[in-house]
């Protein structure tokens, strides 16, 4: 790890310390692999959908945003009536929730394209099988979860705007850009999920039970492209490692920006004043920080490979996407 990197992550993440030093880059995808055998999940054997807590009230005041949240600390919010605020809390995170599967969706995708290029008895060809077959459960889950909450979701269409198609086809084309998009994907996503499991906020036990199977089975996800990207970037050609240093900082901040913020439909239906979004989400320094925070383990990662040079580094910090002061 490089001092640059140590100033800008200074804890190491916990699916980091997994990898043994003297580990090869096969032996560690042939362990991830076995891995899978070993520690995988149903996603209905494996959760109690029907057990007597499981039932969902829309104005359980456990779906409300706390105050340190973008919306939770508006007064506009605070104002609601308890079920409504409640209501949206819960419909922000069914909205997570389906954009999870559209972008598993994607993802498995892009990994049956990264596979199509591999020789059957290559250690990346079976661990990209186990990987789909666990997206495959996770967005079981999230269907499942989504059905149960019942709230009107529309498919956000926003990764067929970005080019989903272009994004699958990475997998076969250029797989070093298509493990970076999933680790921008994947990291900020867990990186909420285990700051939530380890607030100590009260959460429902169906949430939490699928953020556990969740960020159990993504640590191996991320393990696997964070060492793809070690292994293979160093060995791109400098025409091809330029366009990933500049496509690095505009897909991350797509999908961050995607991700961490409601949908335009959450926005119509409880008709929140623009002003409120704006003070929430666009204006707020602590949100701003929330996401920089959140993309700490991929920013330092694209440090380690060289790829924010002194060119790019502009974009990213244009693009929000470096901590204060960085
Ligand atoms: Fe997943
Ligand atoms: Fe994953």
């Amino acid at each position: 790890m490089t001092p640059a990197t140590l100033a800008i992550s200074s804890a190491v993440p916990e699916h980091e310390r997994r990898l043994g030093r003297n580990e090869s880059y096969g032996a560690l995808v042939a362990r991830l692999s076995r891995q899978s055998v070993t520690k995988h999940f149903d996603a209905y054997a494996d959760v109690e959908w029907d057990a007597a807590d499981a039932a969902i009230d829309h104005a359980d005041p456990r779906w409300e945003q706390p105050s340190d949240r973008p919306f939770g600390a508006t007064a506009w919010y605070r104002a609601l009536a308890q079920p409504t605020r409640a209501q949206l809390g819960l419909h922000l995170l069914a909205t997570q929730v389906k954009i999870g599967i559209e972008f598993e969706r994607v993802l498995k995708q892009g990994l049956l394209e990264f596979a199509s290029t591999l020789p059957h008895d290559a250690p990346e060809f079976r661990y990209a099988y186990h990987e789909v077959i666990e997206e495959t459960q996770h967005s079981l889950m999230f269907r499942e979860l989504l059905v149960r909450i019942g709230l009107e979701v529309p498919g956000l269409g926003w990764l067929d705007r970005m080019g989903a198609r272009r994004v699958a086809r990475l997998g076969r084309k250029f797989p070093e850009l298509f493990f970076l998009f999933v680790l921008g994907g994947e990291e900020p996503i867990d990186w909420a999920q285990r700051e939530t499991l380890r607030s100590g906020r009260p959460v429902h036990p169906l949430v939490e039970r699928v953020m556990r199977i969740h960020v159990t089975e993504e640590a191996r996800h991320i393990c696997f492209a964070r060492e793809y990207l070690r292994h293979h970037v160093p060995r791109l050609p400098a025409r091809q490692r330029a366009a990933l240093a500049l496509q690095a900082p505009l897909l991350l901040a797509q999908l961050t920006r995607q991700m961490m913020r409601p949908s335009a439909h959450v926005v119509r239906t409880y008709d929140i004043p623009s002003e409120v979004v704006a003070a929430a989400y666009t204006r707020n320094a602590a949100h701003r920080a929330f996401v920089a925070e959140s993309l700490a383990d991929v920013r330092g990662l694209c440090v380690e490979l060289g790829l924010v040079t002194r060119w790019t580094r502009p974009i990213w910090r244009r693009l929000g996407l470096l901590e204060s002061g960085a």
